[in-house]
């Protein structure tokens, strides 16, 4: 275990909110200038939330939801003073497991089209024109273990 090898924990929302918000509120609101309205969502309340920890502190969180067999990954923040040192890669790492141990095979994903090349190396493939969400371009990404084994040695 490294200096940075952070505790993952899955979370509903009820427990996840406190700090999934300072997250997402430092990360979306404050650094990409997301509209709070549009930040928080009806999603939040049914979603599982992954939380990262390193000690006490928590420094990332993303949140995965489930319906009619797929599983939308969504909200993946990671503070910006600890980004590149694989925090993101625990968060989305064990939101597909938990995902897979729940039956799931198809995962989706509305991906910043700068954040794309961070989910190509998890095997998400782009899929679909780009498009804007929030004043930031996007595009759709699915990850299909049924189609797509190529990339799932980080699980
Ligand atoms: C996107 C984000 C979650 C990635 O988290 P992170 O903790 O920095 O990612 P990691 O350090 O685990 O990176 C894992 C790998 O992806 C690469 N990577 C990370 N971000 C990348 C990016 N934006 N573009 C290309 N590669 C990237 C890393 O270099 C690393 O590569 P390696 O395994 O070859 O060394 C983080 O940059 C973030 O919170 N950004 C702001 C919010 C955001 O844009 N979220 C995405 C919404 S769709």
């Amino acid at each position: 275990m490294n200096l940075y090898t952070p505790k993952i924990t899955i979370q509903l929302w009820d427990s996840a909110k406190y700090r999934a918000f300072e997250i997402r509120t430092s990360v979306f609101i404050q650094e990409q200038n997301v509209p709070e309205n549009m930040e928080f969502d009806v999603y939040d309340e049914s979603a599982w939330h992954a939380l990262a920890h390193l000690g006490n502190k928590c420094i990332g969180t993303a949140r995965l939801n489930i319906a009619n067999q797929s599983g939308k990954i969504g909200r993946m923040a990671v503070l910006s003073q600890y980004r590149r040192v694989g925090i993101g890669r625990h968060l989305i790492g064990s939101l597909i497991k938990f995902g897979q141990s729940h039956g799931i095979n198809k995962f989706t994903l509305n991906a910043q089209v700068s954040a794309i090349q961070f989910y190509e190396k998890y095997g998400f493939e782009v899929n679909g024109n780009v498009f804007q969400d929030a004043g930031i371009a996007h595009q759709k990404m699915i990850l299909n273990f049924k189609t797509n084994l190529k990339h799932n040695e980080f699980l």
